[in-house]
Formats: structure tokens, C-alpha cells, sequence
């Protein structure tokens, strides 16, 4: 059952040769286009998420969620330039481990980027509705005036009712995904330019900030707690702000010479990233420290829960903001910087969240054109030549998710379908060197049999570590979609007809 109707290789690498993309990326628009989908709401935002969890030992989930994305990004890397193809860890699981597999894979994969592009949602309305809280439009408004009431600005779990600006950047989004803007290389190296400077200048600003004082206790959770709590749990959490960079193999048949590019722009921009998140997680600690909120019986409170929410009321500590770069910067004396950091999120969080829906979107429809989803997602816009009702469809989703779920929550949901889907293509490198043991393999990844086990088991020791909510989720995600896999999919794939012929 398991290895079901898998899909030749041969044939996977035809298929692409057939659609031919324009091959025009080289490895530095590569570098660039997994930084521009990697820095977003994890480093803006869930700073905050991660001190409420393990407080300064932040800095230590950082580590553990890099070490983790660092041994799949090679794992990534061997895969996606032997198969340089559209699909991701979807296609990979079709020509590895077959349709169950690969059907998993994808539906999981729904939930990385579609709920990821919806965390995103909420952590751009945390920076825009800080803007308008703090502004006073160069003297022409009370600072505040302009302010969305409380009630519109957090979903209900957060102390809001409707997140209505997270709403409405998700709504915006899938009109631009609809009409057919996509990645625009030259945007997206001013907005990685952007992300870039802002990260620098927060650095420039925060570490000279530092005190010794501010990382004790270094663990006040300890390094497992209950519901996600702990170090481990801020890794599980933290590991948001990794994720992206397997966008870069994505764009493998856009690529030139993806045997060399592909490696190099998925490990140089999550190199790059790590480094940056280091120093601004040193910083945001060390200046303004960030222990977490505890609750009367001495636990430390769920973060995102609406316990915290009620804590937070009238707090200044950094594990309650929604926006902590800005936060730390105006509580050291910046405010200036403090404002021009909410500048940057507020410009560059929706590249991202347009990545994770564009991926979404195109995910569904492979998933359509293999028969394992409704033709009518695959279905194309006369006009605009873009799959409009799949990015319909997805963008209620987002939009809904976005609205009215906090955004440590839908972080943690988001993880889960990416940690299946890395841990499935680094079991995936491992079952290939013993299926296809001559296949050319033009990046080979150093000690396999060391590595994919290590990536796999990292996967699954993040993953237990998610927040209880976000494994009730991933559970109720997965019996759907097994559902719809045994009714339809199982039944209408190309692949199953084709057998059948
Ligand atoms: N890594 C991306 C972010 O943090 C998804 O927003």
C-alpha cells in the first residue's frame, strides 16, 4: 500500500521538460528569493511567542530550529537537483514513495502554506495596527486618532473579536494572485533590501543595548513543558521563521543550471538568515529582556491564549506586543527607528504572504492536473491565465484564518504540515539511494545515512513539541483530507487510469 503507484521519475522529469519554463535565475536571484521568502513574521513577530514560551533560551530554539532546516535543507538540495521540477516535497513523494505518500505530502504541505500565508496575514496587522496606533501623520492627528478599535484589531483568542486588517491584506493578496502578479524578481531584491536593513539597523541599535542582567534566568520554562512549552517549543514555534527556503525549489524549472543553483540559493539564504536571527534575537532579549507572563498557579501562561490576553492588558513587557522589533526599539529610545522597523514589516511581510499562497495555490494544482483534486482547481482564467478558482478557494481560507486565529497558533499549524513534509524528503533521499542507486545526483549531500535520520528525527522532536492546538488541527487536516483522498482521489488519478489501461 505504501509504495502505490508510484510515479516514474522519467516521467516526472518529461512532464517538465515538456512545459519548459524560461530558465532565467541564477544562483544569487535564487539566494535572494529564499531570503525574501524565509524573513517575515517569524523574526518580526513571534519573538514575542517564543520568549512567552522559554524567555532569553529563545536564543537556543533559534539554534535548534536552524540545526533542524539546515540538515533538510541538504536532504532538500540532493532532491530538488536530481528532480528539478515544479511541486516541491509533493512531486519528490509521487516519484519516491507513491500516490498515499505523495497525497499526504501535498494536503500537508496545504496547511504550510496556506496557514503560513495567513500567520503572515496576522503579523503584518500587528506592525500596520502599531503604525496607526503610533502615529500622529506628521502632526496633522492626535498620536492614537487613527487607531482601529481593540475589537478589530486581534481575533477572538487574543483579547479582538476580528483581526479586520490581517482580513483584508489576505483579500488584497488573492486579487493580486488572481490578476496575475507573481514573483517579480526585481520587487523582490528591493524587498529582501528592505528586510535587510531594517534587520541591521534593529542589530545596530539592540545589541550595544545589551545587559548581562537580561538573560537571567536563561530558563525559566525549562526545555520541555506542557503545551508547547519550553525550549523545545519555542524551536517548534521559532521554526516559522526558517521556513521558505524550500520556496527555492520550487522555482527548480525556472532555474539555470539547477544542479549547482538549487544548493547553493537553498543553504546560502538559510545561512544568511541565521545569522541575522542570532543577533536580533541577542538583541530584542538583551535590551529589553523578555521573561514570560505567568499565570497565578506559577505556570507560565499559553501564549495567544485568551489567559495571556488578559495579562497582557496594559503591559509593556515584550512577550505581549505584537509588533516586539518596533516595541524594542521605541522601549530603548528609539521610537524613530522604532517606527521605520513598522515601516519595513508593514512594505515587506506581503511579498511573503504572497509566496505562500502563490505556493499554495500551485500545489493544489498539480495536485488538480494528477487527477487527485477536482479539475475545476486546475481550471484556468480565460483572461489572466492564472488557476483563479484554486486561488478563490484559498484565499477564503487564508482570509478566514487570518481573521480570527492568533498568531503563534496558526504558526505552529503551519509547522506541522512543513516538519511531515521535510521529514518525508529526507526519508525520501535515503529510500532513492538504495532504489536508484545510479541516478545522477549532481549535488550530493555529505553523510546521508548520518543526516536524513538526524533531519527526520528533528522533524518529529519539533513536532511533538507543537502547541496542542496545532496537533488537534493537523489531525483533523489529515482525517479530511484521507477522506477525500478515498473517495476521489484514490479513484479519479491520471496515474490510476493510466494503470488501469
Ligand atoms: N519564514 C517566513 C516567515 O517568517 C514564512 O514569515
Amino acid at each position: 500500500m505504501l509504495f502505490w503507484r508510484v510515479k516514474p521519475l522519467d516521467k516526472i522529469l518529461e512532464t517538465a521538460e515538456k512545459k519548459a519554463l524560461k530558465r532565467q535565475l541564477g544562483p544569487i536571484q535564487l539566494t535572494l528569493l529564499g531570503i525574501g521568502a524565509v524573513i517575515g513574521t517569524g523574526i518580526f513577530v513571534l519573538t514575542a511567542e517564543a520568549g512567552q514560551k522559554a524567555g532569553p533560551g529563545m536564543m537556543v530554539a533559534f539554534v535548534i530550529a536552524a540545526i533542524v532546516c539546515g540538515l533538510a535543507a541538504l536532504a532538500y538540495s540532493e532532491i530538488a537537483s536530481m528532480i528539478p521540477v515544479s511541486g516541491s516535497a509533493y512531486t519528490y513523494s509521487y516519484g519516491v514513495f507513491g500516490e498515499l505518500v505523495a497525497w499526504i505530502v501535498g494536503w500537508a504541505l496545504g496547511l504550510e502554506y496556506g496557514i503560513g500565508a495567513a500567520t503572515v496575514c496576522v503579523g503584518w496587522s500587528g506592525y500596520v495596527n502599531g503604525l496607526l496606533k503610533n502615529t500622529d501623520l506628521f502632526g496633522l492627528v492626535q498620536p492614537g486618532a487613527l487607531a482601529l478599535p481593540a475589537a478589530l484589531q486581534a481575533g477572538p483568542m487574543s483579547g479582538g473579536v476580528f483581526n479586520l486588517l490581517a482580513f483584508l491584506i489576505a483579500f488584497v493578496v488573492t486579487v493580486l494572485l488572481i490578476i496575475g502578479t507573481s514573483k517579480s524578481a526585481k520587487v523582490n531584491a528591493v524587498l529582501v533590501a528592505i528586510k535587510i536593513i531594517a534587520l541591521t539597523a534593529f542589530i545596530a541599535i539592540a545589541v550595544p543595548a545589551a545587559k548581562s542582567e537580561n538573560f537571567h534566568p536563561f530558563l525559566p520554562t525549562g526545555w520541555v513543558g506542557a503545551n508547547g512549552m519550553g525550549v523545545l517549543g519555542a524551536a517548534a514555534s521559532i521554526f516559522f521563521a526558517y521556513v521558505g527556503f524550500d520556496a527555492v525549489s520550487t522555482a527548480a524549472e525556472e532555474t539555470k543550471n539547477p544542479n549547482r543553483n538549487i544548493p547553493i540559493g537553498l543553504i546560502g539564504s538559510l545561512v544568511v538568515c541565521t545569522i541575522f536571527y542570532l543577533l536580533v534575537g541577542y538583541g530584542a532579549v538583551g535590551s529589553v529582556g523578555s521573561q514570560p507572563m505567568f499565570g497565578p498557579n506559577g505556570v507560565a501562561l499559553d501564549p495567544g491564549s485568551p489567559a495571556q490576553a488578559a495579562a497582557c492588558v496594559g503591559s509593556n513587557a515584550l512577550v505581549c506586543s505584537k509588533e516586539p522589533l518596533a516595541h524594542v526599539l521605541r522601549v530603548i529610545g528609539w521610537p524613530g527607528a522604532g517606527k521605520w522597523i513598522g515601516i519595513a514589516a508593514g512594505l515587506a511581510l506581503p511579498s511573503v504572504i504572497l509566496m505562500m499562497m502563490f505556493g499554495q495555490t500551485r500545489i493544489f494544482f498539480t495536485m488538480s492536473r494528477d487527477g487527485l483534486l477536482p479539475d475545476v482547481l486546475s481550471k484556468v482564467h480565460p483572461k489572466f491565465h492564472t488557476p483563479h478558482v484554486i486561488t478563490i478557494l484559498t484565499g477564503i481560507v487564508v482570509a478566514g484564518c487570518a481573521a480570527l486565529l492568533p498568531v503563534g497558533k496558526l504558526a505552529d499549524t503551519s509547522n506541522s504540515g512543513t516538519l511531515l513534509a521535510f521529514a518525508m524528503v529526507s526519508i525520501g533521499v535515503l529510500v532513492l539511494r538504495k532504489t536508484q542507486p545510479n541516478r545522477a545526483r549532481p549535488f550530493r549531500m555529505p553523510l546521508p545515512w548520518i543526516i536524513c535520520p538526524l533531519a527526520a528525527l528533528g522533524c518529529v522532536i519539533l513536532f511533538t513539541n507543537l502547541s496542542s492546538f496545532a496537533l488537534k488541527f493537523f489531525v483533523g487536516w489529515g482525517i479530511a483530507g484521507l477522506i477525500l483522498y478515498a473517495l476521489y482521489g484514490s479513484k479519479r488519478s491520471h496515474l490510476a487510469r493510466e494503470n488501469a489501461q
